[in-house]
Order: structure tokens, then sequence, then C-alpha cells
């Protein structure tokens, strides 16, 4: 898949003349697309003069950096040891189907990207869901769906 570039010309002309901007100019592309598609990265590292192995090689050190697509919204569901007993994988299995994609993954639509993670350190108010960076306590697994949609 091909992907406007344009902006990538507007987002290291920006920091031009600065050093070491790559980290910079890679938050900013992933802004601009909600990952890093190749061709950006591509595109990239040619305006840098830097080879696109530096490029992947940032790319896949940071973890705030996503070479797959990813979704506008990113649902974080919490399966630590205080949510798990408290029924988190009841809520994983309801927002899976709600959304109809696995751990890992991104809806077609690009609208949400879902993940597991292992204790957000607010053990008491499990089971937890973050949507967003927002956190959602003690979540019912009748309450997914509207929780969901709320981020439409
Ligand atoms: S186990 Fe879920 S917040 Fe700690």
């Amino acid at each position: 898949m091909e992907h406007d570039l344009s902006k990538i010309d507007q987002i290291i002309d920006k920091y031009k003349g600065d050093e070491g901007i790559l980290i910079q100019v890679l938050q900013d592309v992933q802004t601009e697309y909600n990952w890093l598609p190749e061709d950006a990265l591509a595109k990239v590292c040619q305006r840098l003069e830097i080879p696109l192995s530096q490029g992947y090689s940032v790319a896949t050190f940071y973890k705030a950096f996503s070479l797959t697509p990813r979704g506008r919204h990113l649902v974080s569901v919490c399966l630590g040891t205080a949510c798990h007993v408290r029924g988190g994988p009841k809520i994983m299995a309801k927002v899976e189907s709600q959304l109809g994609i696995n751990d890992g993954e991104t809806t077609d639509d690009l609208k949400y990207s879902l993940e597991k993670v292992n204790c957000l350190g607010c053990c008491a108010l499990g089971p937890v869901i973050v949507v967003d960076g927002e956190a959602h306590a003690k979540v019912a697994v009748s309450k997914v769906g509207d929780l969901l949609e709320a981020y439409q």
C-alpha cells in the first residue's frame, strides 16, 4: 500500500539544521500515520541520508514505534494476576469478540488495536481496561460494548 508521503518533507523541513533528528522525525511520522509505513520510513532515511537499516533498527528498538498498522484507538486489557482473578480473561474475550480481533491485532478499518498488558499498577480497581491512555476500572463484561463504542 502506498501512502501520501508529502507530509514527510514538511516534517523533516521543520527540523532542518538540527542534529540527530531521526527519533523526533519518526515520532512525528508515526503521529501523522499512526504507525510507520515502510515507504514513509524509506523516505525519511533517504531525506536524512542514512541507511534504511539504521531507520529500521531505531524503529524496532523503541516500543513506541509500530511497523504494522495501528488503530486510532489502542485498547489495553490488563491480564495481570489481580485483574486475572477478577475476571480479566472474560473481559478480554468480550473485547476480542466485540472487535473481531485478537491480542496484538488491529481492526480492518484501523479503528482499534488490541493488546493485553500485565498490570497497570492499579490492581485494586481490576479488572482494568485502558483506552487511549484512559483507565476504566472494575469493568463488567456487560459494559464492554458501550465502553468501546464511546471511542468511535
Ligand atoms: S493486575 Fe491489573 S492493574 Fe495490576
